[in-house]
Formats: structure tokens, sequence, C-alpha cells
């Protein structure tokens, strides 16, 4: 076995599913790809916080509206543009990409143990871009703080309608103040109950998922057939990721579409900022003192991605391991789901 790479110059169409618009999802050409080398080391960290705590800075709200404004009106062949970053995700997700020496193999970012890497470094240079074009290297993006009760519902920055941060594909029975349900099996039920069932919840998904194996999820490897979703996913990915993708998007759209497809997902500004949190929650599980895993597959497999220069870059799973070392980390918020045993 060794570790995966996509190979750009077989990346092709995507197999999306049934009812969706068709659409390409590669990125585009480049002839040269520049290997990774760490941000300047010596800047202050940039600090994610928690959305509904942002909501209160109106300086840095109009900052984030600003650069999805600026990112939405770049050329649709700019990199950087708003929809090419969203086809990103669909190009890693929907079999455009195939496995470096396995022509006949897909990538695929989901159902795996690549899934938090690829989402971090994702970020890591979406968050980047954003920072470029308002000229504030210190941008960080929010996070969605669903783990605490004052975070579980669709933060207040993402709903004002006309706003860059807007997106008219959500669950409208799902806007605030609905509380998210964890639990969510695409029917509404009563929910006063949901703080604590969504506690427990998270106390089993990351607390509870004790072994890099089971947090992670199955080992991916190149010359390996993807897995499928319930079989290959860490304990996280399935619950809560998966669940407040589909709680969020809208159900009368035929895939749940924006945030309830793989293929749709990262169209809704609100993806990342969800990201983030998946993002927060690795460096949780870390700072329970669980290491990640040692085994130079997963370590050694890499991605590409455009930077906020426009030049391509291939990463590898082991540079991103140190989110301060990618000059980024998290507001400290309490935990409340620490105790909450099932
Ligand atoms: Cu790549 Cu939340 O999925």
């Amino acid at each position: 076995a060794a570790p995966l790479a996509p190979d750009l110059k077989t990346c092709g169409p995507p197999t999306l599913p049934a009812g969706a618009k068709p659409t390409k999802c590669c990125p585009p050409p480049s002839t040269t790809i520049k290997d990774f080398v760490f941000p300047q080391q010596n800047l202050p960290l940039k600090i994610r916080k928690p959305a509904q705590l942002v909501a209160k800075d109106s300086e840095y709200v109009a900052k984030y509206k600003e650069a999805i404004r600026l990112m939405k009106s770049l050329p649709e062949d700019d990199p950087r543009n708003f929809t090419q970053q969203a086809n990103v995700h669909c190009a890693y997700c929907h079999n455009s990409y195939h496995q470096v020496g396995f022509p006949n193999l897909d990538l695929q970012v989901h159902f795996s143990w690549i899934f938090f890497p690829f989402h971090r470094w994702y970020l890591y240079f979406y968050e980047r871009m954003l920072g470029s074009l308002i000229n504030d290297p210190s941008f960080a993006l929010p996070y969605w703080n669903w783990d605490s009760p004052d975070g579980m519902e669709i933060p207040a920055i993402f709903t004002e309608r006309n706003s860059p941060l807007y997106n008219e594909l959500r669950n409208a029975n799902h806007q605030p103040p609905t509380l998210m349900d964890l639990n969510w099996n695409k029917k509404d039920v009563d929910s006063s109950g949901n703080v604590d069932a969504n506690l427990a919840i998270m106390y089993r998904q990351v607390y509870e998922a004790k072994r890099a194996r089971c947090f992670f999820g199955k080992p991916f490897r190149a010359g390996q057939e993807p897995y499928t979703v319930k079989v290959g996913s860490g304990t996280l990915e399935l619950v809560p990721h998966n669940v407040v993708h589909s709680w969020t998007g809208d159900i009368t759209q035929p895939n749940t579409e924006n945030m309830g497809a793989l293929y749709s997902a990262a169209r809704d500004p609100i993806f990342y900022s969800h990201h983030a949190n998946v993002d927060r929650m690795w460096s949780i599980w870390n700072s329970f003192n669980r290491k990640d895993i040692d085994d130079s597959d997963w370590l050694d497999s890499s991605f590409l991605f455009y930077d906020e220069n426009k030049d391509l870059v291939r990463v590898k799973i082991r540079d991103c391991l140190d989110t301060k070392k990618l000059g980024y980390d998290f507001l400290e918020q309490p935990l409340p789901w620490i105790n909450t045993k099932p």
C-alpha cells in the first residue's frame, strides 16, 4: 500500500446524484505544482471564534461579508472565485479525481481517515484567500458552535437576506430560534429535550471515541476502492457532521441541496463555519491527550489546492497536524458535553 494522491491531469466530470444540475467540478488547469511551505511562524495566531460571538462584533461581520462578496465577484475561472471554491469540494467527493498510479480508482475524501485532514487543508486555503481579498492577514473564519447550547441553531450572521453570507437553499423549518437536533432523521419532532440529547451525542461521538481508528475512520490507501459512508466513516463524521449537513439543507430539493448533498454543500457559506467546528473537534480530541494516526500512508497522503496567490500547492497530511504551525487556533469555549454521559 501507498499514500493517496489526486491526479489533476485526469480530473473529469463528477458522478452527481439524480436531480442535480450538471456541473463541472475540476479546478482550472495549472502547469506547475508547488510544494507546501509553512506560513511565517512569528505572526500572531489567527483566532477562530464562535459564530454567535462574532455576531456582536459589527466590524468583524462587515469584513467577513466584504471578503465573501469579493470572492463571489472574482472572474469565474479564477480559482479563488466562490463557486470554484465550492467545486473543490464537489471534485473531491464525486469521483472527479482518480488516484495517482491507479487511473481506475477514485479519490473520495469522505468515509475514511482522510476526512479530517482534507477538510482542515481546504479551510486553511479558503481562510487565507478571504484574508488576502480584504488585506487582513489576521482574518479567521467563525466556527458554528453546535456542541454548545448557545450555538445550537443556525448562526444569525448567516440568516440576513441579501447578505453575501446568506443562502436560500436551507430548511425553512430550521430557521432560528429552532434548536438543532443531532438525532435528526428527516422528521421534525418536539425539540424541548434537544439540548441534553445533543450534549449526550457529543460526549459519545467525541469523548468516548478514544481510539484513533474510531474517531478518524478506516484506512484509505492508494490502490484501494473508496469506502461508502456507513462502512468507513469515523464517529464524528457520521454524527454530528453528517446530521448538521442534512438538518441545514433544503428538504424540498431533490438531494437536500445545498448543505445536504456533497456536491453542493460548499455553495452555502455556512459550510465553512460548520467545518471550522469539525476542525475544532479534532483539536479538542487531541487536547484529551489522544494521538493522531501514526501510519506513513496517512501522513504522506496528499491533496492539491490553489492558494491565495493562485498557485497550485501540494500538501501532505503530516503538515496539518498542528494548527498553530498553520497559523491559527480556536477561541476556547466551555465544553458542556464533557460531563454528559449518555
Ligand atoms: Cu466534505 Cu461536511 O463534508
